[in-house]
């Protein structure tokens, strides 16, 4: 990492703490109906709607960053790669959880992270529906609103609930096996719809870990250093070749859990 990038980590940590607040209040007036001003009205379907929001959100987030870092480069889902004038990567979800939040279910956030020099260095998932900000800093512990956090203690699958992300990308039988397995070992699972949500819950410890067989980085950048900065375990997601193409599988864990979840799971490093 270049001196002058480590220097300015916090300026774009604090700027980045305003700007997901801010995504955060302008996608709120998508979920609520009330973006009347924001071209929706014209737009027959939900699912017109959320494509605009996502758009838009993802828009307002690179626009402000830009706006104070012009050199960085971003990443995300709706808009791509835009390679940037140093080693500054931004990688964006706009809303994570579509599916909740065009059926009017409040589990979707906004998750954003910052890679410098293929390691994660920000990470900050928003809850506008719980107003809840999760963030981490490398080197600097997680937190919830300014609160720390911590992973969960579970020393067992049986001892909490997991969180499972699921997704046509791949075989129905890659999770089902894992499911008979958690089940068959006493433990259950939850999936709220939002994968970058339940990360952030993990790393809180409200759930022991977070499985899924194949996830988008925009999907699990901030979660990985949130569980990392909780003092849990993440998989070496970005040293798996050509990742931010392809994606791969994320596991994260309480300390005590890891290795139970990593044999089941087959995720080990
Ligand atoms: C999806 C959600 C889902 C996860 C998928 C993601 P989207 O993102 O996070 O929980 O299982 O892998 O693609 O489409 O809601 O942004
Ligand atoms: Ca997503
Ligand atoms: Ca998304």
């Amino acid at each position: 990492m270049g001196n002058d990038v480590k220097l300015d980590i916090e300026a774009r940590f604090e700027h980045a703490r305003d700007v997901i607040r801010d995504a955060g209040k302008r996608a709120m007036k998508y979920y609520d109906g009330t973006a009347g001003d924001l071209e929706i009205e014209a737009k027959e379907n939900a699912l017109d709607m959320v494509s605009i929001a996502d758009k838009n959100v993802e828009a307002i987030i690179r626009d402000r960053i830009a706006d104070s870092f012009p050199e960085d480069g971003f990443l995300g889902e709706e808009m791509g790669i835009e390679k940037g004038d140093n080693d500054c990567l931004w990688v964006i979800d706009p809303i994570d959880g579509t599916a909740c939040f065009v059926n009017q279910m409040p589990s979707w956030c906004i998750s954003l992270a910052l890679v410098v020099d293929n390691e994660i260095v920000l990470g900050l998932i928003y809850h506008p529906c719980g107003d809840e900000l999760f963030t981490a800093r490398l080197g600097e512990g997680a937190f919830a609103n300014g609160e720390p956090i911590k992973a969960s203690s579970a020393k067992t699958v049986g001892d909490g609930l997991l969180g499972l992300g699921m997704s046509h990308r791949t075989k129905s039988d890659e999770i089902t096996g894992f499911i008979k397995e958690l089940l068959d070992r006493e433990g259950i699972f939850v999936r709220n719809g939002s994968g970058a949500l339940m990360m952030a819950y993990a790393a809180a410890g409200r759930l022991i870990g977070y499985y899924e067989p194949h996830i988008n980085p925009w999907d699990c950048m901030a979660g990985i250093i949130l569980m990392r900065e909780a003092g849990g375990w993440a998989n070496d997601y970005l040293g798996v070749p050509d990742v931010l193409e392809n994606g791969a599988p994320i596991l994260t864990a309480g300390p005590d859990v890891a290795e139970e979840l990593k044999t089941m799971s087959g995720v080990t490093q």
